[in-house]
């Protein structure tokens, strides 16, 4: 499903969901503080759209299920020369990546949108370092009860749309034993979350 869908929103993504959800995005690059030399991981990188907020003396692996994303993140690695950034198409919930690599990784609208979010933060954790740092930014609904409600209940035209199923990330979070260090909620209207987690060594 996410990959005929993004296959479609490829076309078109930036222009809806790049102005849109830009400030989060930013606030996340500046939170994870990518020092030089450290080892990048985005999972479910769609266009790269985030690209230019990586700095290029890190190295950036990004990954993502649909070729057509993926083409168009390929494009602006070319156009604006990022030497330092790879791209696979990659299932998150199976990577091939060897064990303890990565120092950092970001998963921006991608984790409720991953048909197997729980194998994923499992696969996240098996790929970093012990002392890793995760950041999410995930669409959180509105902060009202009543609203919430009639939001969860358009739960499943979101998912059918791509656009991710209303899920408690905390939750999901504690149970795949992340160790939450920092959340926000931030962007218009404050519909977005922005978490920070770690390894909790489990
Ligand atoms: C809403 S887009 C987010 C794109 C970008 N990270 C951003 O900040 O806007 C979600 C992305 O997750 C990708 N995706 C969905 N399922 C996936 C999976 N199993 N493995 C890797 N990527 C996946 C989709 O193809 C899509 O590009």
């Amino acid at each position: 499903m996410p990959k005929k869908i993004y296959s479609l929103y490829s076309h078109f993504y930036d222009s809806v969901f790049g102005t849109l959800l830009h400030p989060g995005r930013r606030m996340a690059s500046e939170l994870m503080d990518i020092q030089p030399g450290e080892k990048i991981l985005e999972v479910g990188i769609g266009t790269g759209i985030s690209l230019p907020l990586y700095r290029r003396d890190a190295e950036v692996i990004g990954i993502d299920i649909s070729r057509d994303m993926i083409k168009q993140a390929g494009e602006k690695k070319q156009r604006l020369g990022y030497h330092n950034v790879k791209l696979c198409i990659t299932d998150a919930s199976e990577m091939a990546f060897k064990n303890n690599y990565f120092d950092k990784v970001i998963a921006s609208h991608s984790i409720t949108v991953i048909p197997k979010p729980f194998e994923t933060l499992k696969e996240i954790k098996r790929v970093c370092k012990e002392n890793a740092e995760f950041f999410f930014l995930n669409y959180a609904g509105i902060d009202d009860n009543l609203v919430a409600k009639f939001e969860k209940a358009l739960s499943p035209i979101r998912c059918r749309l791509g656009l991710g199923k209303t899920i408690d990330l905390e939750k999901l979070l504690n149970s795949a034993n992340f160790h939450i260090d920092f959340k926000n909620r931030i962007n218009i209207f404050k519909l977005v979350q922005l978490i920070k987690c770690r390894n909790n060594g489990v």
